[in-house]
């Protein structure tokens, strides 16, 4: 496995590899749901590349950059473990130079859900997950269910501006007790941990009633509230039921839908969803 700390190194690397190549960006602290996309692209391409960079613009002024854990040695061992040709761990500098100024920004999408909480943060994602594939020129680039709607956005963004490459998105990977697994659990305290179950908890609760025939969201985004709303140390930011698509949030439930919701032990922020379908 090779490490590439510059936009020229990566480049170079990059004439080196073998095609197809998949290409899985993170922000590092790797956990098992970013290694279960890494096996995803070796199996289905020639060649792996990573990336790691923790990126400032997509961070709120409050946010968690500064703190944001790393962890450069741990996340080397696992990639090169689940197969990955190539690192690319670019500094902010290199990405960011002084006087950088173009913003790659994907409309309507970005305006609802993490976007209304969060309204700089997914301009900053697209624009690196544009630079990162102008750089790495993957074939395919892997991405978790468990944002789903960063993945809809990339997959909207690739579509709107003819970008050469094919998006796929994999299933959220769980702790044992159903926790999806986030960098940030370690931000948690071990009552705000064992408390967090309560989202999955909530999810399969809704699962249950859908399968069951339940169509009204209101309904449903109720059930998962109120069972959240039994553990203290948990804060609802928000608990919708939306169109797979566009994200409007739905009143009836006609063939599918997106249930997600964010809720904050502290000062932690945790995302969870499922599709109803
Ligand atoms: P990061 O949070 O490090 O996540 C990198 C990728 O891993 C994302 O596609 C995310 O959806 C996926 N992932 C995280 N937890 C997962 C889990 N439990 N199961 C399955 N996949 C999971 O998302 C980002 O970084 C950044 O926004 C990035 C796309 C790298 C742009 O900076």
């Amino acid at each position: 496995m090779q490490v590439a700390e510059s936009i020229a190194q990566m480049k170079r690397l990059r004439s080196e590899l073998a095609e197809p190549l998949g290409f899985v960006p993170t922000m590092g602290y790797l956990h098992e749901g970013h290694i279960a996309l890494v096996r995803r692209a070796h199996e289905e391409n020639a060649s792996v590349a990573a990336s790691i960079f923790v990126n400032p613009t997509q961070f709120g002024p409050a946010e968690d950059f500064e703190d944001y854990p790393r962890d450069t040695k741990s996340d080397l061992a696992m990639l090169e473990e689940a197969g990955t040709d190539v690192v690319f761990m670019p500094t902010v500098a290199d990405m960011y130079p002084q006087g950088f100024s173009s913003w790659v920004e994907v409309g309507k999408l970005t305006e609802r859900l993490e976007g209304a909480s969060r309204p700089t943060h997914f301009r900053g994602v697209t624009t690196v997950c544009t630079k990162l594939f102008n750089i790495v020129k993957p074939t395919r680039a892997y991405f978790g269910q468990k944002d789903a709607q960063q993945a809809l956005v990339i997959k909207k963004m690739v579509a709107d501006l003819n970008m050469n490459l094919e998006i796929v998105v994999c299933p959220t990977v769980r702790e044992p007790d159903g926790l999806a697994m986030s960098s940030r659990h370690v931000y948690l305290r071990p009552e705000q941990r064992q408390a967090a179950v309560s989202l999955y908890e909530a999810i399969k609760f809704a699962e249950e009633l859908w399968s069951q025939g339940e169509r009204n969201a209101e309904h449903l985004r109720q059930v998962v509230t109120d069972h959240i709303r039994q553990q203290p140390l948990a804060e609802i930011e928000y608990v919708s039921i939306a169109d797979i698509r566009t994200l409007e949030e739905l009143e009836t439930i006609t063939d599918s839908a997106l249930l997600s919701l964010v809720v904050r032990f502290g000062k932690t922020r945790l995302l969870d969803n499922t599709i109803l379908q």
